[in-house]
């Protein structure tokens, strides 16, 4: 392809969603005007991306090792962050696994320094660790807000939007790599197995298969009909708009996150970005 229109760069493109969303940019007419950048850690593991990209359809545009995507023309760019609902505290999807079941857990942070630590739980193990997960989905979440804030006050910046993906529940990817043999084997076999008819039934519902997600963050990246040209700081569960948690669109926790965050990293300011 001489020009293509424009490029789709995916962090962890040989994990499950990150190889089902190239198996759908590859096979979908996008690939034919898209310059694919897919980034992994280490390039001799990843047999499952390169599965993909050999049964790539001979349209597709690929390019499977690091290089210099064009200048930016910061006029259609978009950043999408996988979040999950595993952010929101009060989310009932949380109960079958109970994390965040109590008053003490409905908070999922407070302060800034904790979370460069990692916050400590007196259930320590597999719950509370799924808490500090719901955690860092959180920041991705109230990131995307503060990001989005900063961007649209640019006027060099203001076209870039920032969305946020929840893809539901897949069982097979890497995820649970490290879990109980028990949530191991429910993921990896009971749900991997019945996903495929729980995806049809309820394309949007809790357990789907990662094909489905992957087709959303691709509508995430490039859909205009829904999302319009500018979708800027939107929350998606899958293909439709959903709202984050209230802790997540606390825009005063989303501020004290930035500014702790650049304290902690021991960074004055911001770079590029306009301090606010
Ligand atoms: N599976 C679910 O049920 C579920 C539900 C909600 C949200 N999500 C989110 O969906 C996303 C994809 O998860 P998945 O289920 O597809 O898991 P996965 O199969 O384990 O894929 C995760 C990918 O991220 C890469 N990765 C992990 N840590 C990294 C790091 N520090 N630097 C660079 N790359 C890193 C891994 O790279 P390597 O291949 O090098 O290990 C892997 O390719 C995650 O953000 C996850 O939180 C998943």
């Amino acid at each position: 392809m001489s020009n293509p229109k424009g490029s789709v760069l995916i962090t962890g493109a040989n994990g499950g969603l990150g190889s089902a969303f190239v198996s759908n940019l590859v096979a979908f007419p996008y690939a034919s005007s898209h310059r694919g950048i897919y980034t992994i850690r280490d390039p001799s593991c990843a047999a499952t991306l390169k599965t993909v990209l050999q049964n790539a359809p001979k349209t597709a545009h690929l390019v499977d090792s690091p290089t210099r995507p064009q200048k930016p023309s910061s006029e259609h760019e978009r950043i999408v962050l996988v979040s999950s609902w595993s952010h929101d505290a009060y989310d009932s999807r949380n109960d079958s696994i109970a994390i965040c079941r109590g008053d003490e857990y409905k908070t999922l942070w407070r302060d800034p320094e904790a979370l460069s630590k990692g916050i400590a739980y007196h259930d320590n193990g597999y719950k509370a660790g799924m808490r500090r997960y719901g955690t860092s989905k959180l920041l991705h979440v109230m990131f995307m807000y503060e990001l989005q804030r900063k961007l649209s006050a640019d006027p060099a910046l203001s076209k870039i939007s920032v969305l946020s993906l929840d893809p539901g529940a897949m069982g097979g990817t890497g995820l649970l790599r490290d879990s109980p043999a028990f949530i191991r084997l429910l993921t990896r076999y009971l749900l991997y197995y019945l996903q495929p008819i729980m995806v049809l039934l309820k394309p949007n519902g809790i357990a789907r298969t990662p094909k489905k997600p992957g087709y959303d963050l691709l509508l995430a990246c490039l859909d205009e009909k829904y999302l319009g040209e500018y979708p800027k700081a939107v929350y998606l569960g899958g293909s439709e708009k959903a709202i984050p948690s209230v802790e997540a669109r606390d825009d005063k926790k989303q501020r004290k996150l930035w500014v702790e965050s650049l304290k902690l990293r021991r960074l004055g300011r911001d770079t590029v970005l306009k301090d606010l």
